[in-house]
């Protein structure tokens, strides 16, 4: 059995000589460059691919896949949001995800930001950077007097809600699939509108299907509580970052901690010094000292790392024996 590991990083590399030598009957061709129509012909003579970039996975590329003679595809990730998932359909493809790789690598990367921006953590370093040790004006506040309106209570939301719970904060949450054990809590509200109208931190963690896409806008930014605080761990897009801009502006939103920014393929984990962003808005984002951005690192903890090889390369073995994965991803 032959598998191509397409865009495998250096840190990746530990983990999947760990799983090769656990698995000898598996012949892995590791391919450094991205999954692309023309990288695509390397995995002629292969079963099955593992891949994972953010950039698309278009028709020309998954036909390309096809006419090598592979429909077997795992991602090494959790969002499929970047598939063609009409052409893979039609192309036949079986495709898993790693919906679970380590939920608390992003909950807490989310209560960090949350800790940061309460602690007036960026305007500290920029006064320390400057030798300048004085308190005032930053003054903190605690987590413990915030309510934190949880948006998707799936696994990372749960073990969000369980650290924050930790330190003393209220809870409200919001999901059109509710989960029983918050639900006899008596966590969630009935509407978006009423957590926006309750909560201090507002942190998201729902998918970027089309109903989310700029779920966080002008209007509903108007109907938060004033000075609230946006939390995106999730996908750039639930966030208009035109509208996140004007409320930053006003001071509607104090602060907003993202890992992830609409316009962040091709930009995020590249070197950018001495350089200008191609987006105007994000270096807008990034001098702001109410605002904390990550290069989508949230997920990027050793734990997760080595689970997202591990499973994505099992449930490639799995499509490839016939099985069916818990994982695969529904093309219905
Ligand atoms: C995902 O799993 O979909 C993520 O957002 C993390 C990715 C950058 C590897």
């Amino acid at each position: 059995m032959k598998i191509v590991s397409y865009s495998i990083r250096e840190d990746e590399m530990p983990a999947l000589q760990n799983w090769q030598k656990e698995h000898p009957e598996v012949e892995i061709q590791i391919e450094k460059e991205l999954l692309t129509p023309e990288s695509a012909k390397k995995a002629q003579g292969a079963d099955g691919v593992v891949v994972y970039q953010q950039k698309p996975y278009t028709r020309e590329t998954l036909q390309a896949l096809h006419d090598a003679g592979i429909n077997k595809m795992s991602l090494r990730n959790v969002g499929t949001d970047n598939i063609d998932m009409d052409a893979a359909k039609e192309l036949n493809f079986q495709i898993t995800n790693v919906p679970v790789y380590s939920p608390n690598a992003i909950a807490e990367h989310a209560v960090w930001l949350m800790g940061r921006l309460l602690r007036r953590e960026p305007e500290y370093s920029a006064k320390i950077a400057k030798r300048d040790l004085r308190w005032a004006p930053e003054i903190g506040q605690e987590m413990r007097m915030q309510t934190v309106g949880v948006i998707g209570t799936g696994h990372i939301g749960q073990v969000l809600i369980d650290i924050v719970r930790g330190f003393g904060a209220k809870v409200v949450c919001y999901d059109i699939y509710q989960n029983e054990k918050l639900k006899s809590e008596g966590l969630y509200v009935d509407s978006l509108d009423e957590l926006y109208k309750q909560a201090d931190i507002i942190t998201l963690h729902v998918p970027s299907v089309k109903e989310n896409i700029h779920m966080v806008n002008d209007d509903s930014i108007s109907k938060m509580k004033d000075g609230v605080i946006i939390i995106n761990a999730s996908r750039g897009d639930l966030i208009d970052t035109d509208a996140l801009i004007r409320g930053l502006d006003s001071g509607k939103i104090k602060a907003a901690g993202l890992d992830v920014y609409e316009k962040e393929v091709g930009v995020f984990n590249e070197n950018w010094e001495g350089k200008q962003f191609p987006d105007a808005r994000l270096e807008n984002l990034l001098n702001r000292k109410n605002v904390i951005v990550t290069p989508h690192t949230a997920f990027y903890t050793e734990t997760a790392v080595k689970n997202m090889i591990e499973i994505a390369h099992n449930s490639n073995v799995q499509l490839i024996n016939g099985e069916t994965p818990k994982n695969l991803v529904n093309l219905g």
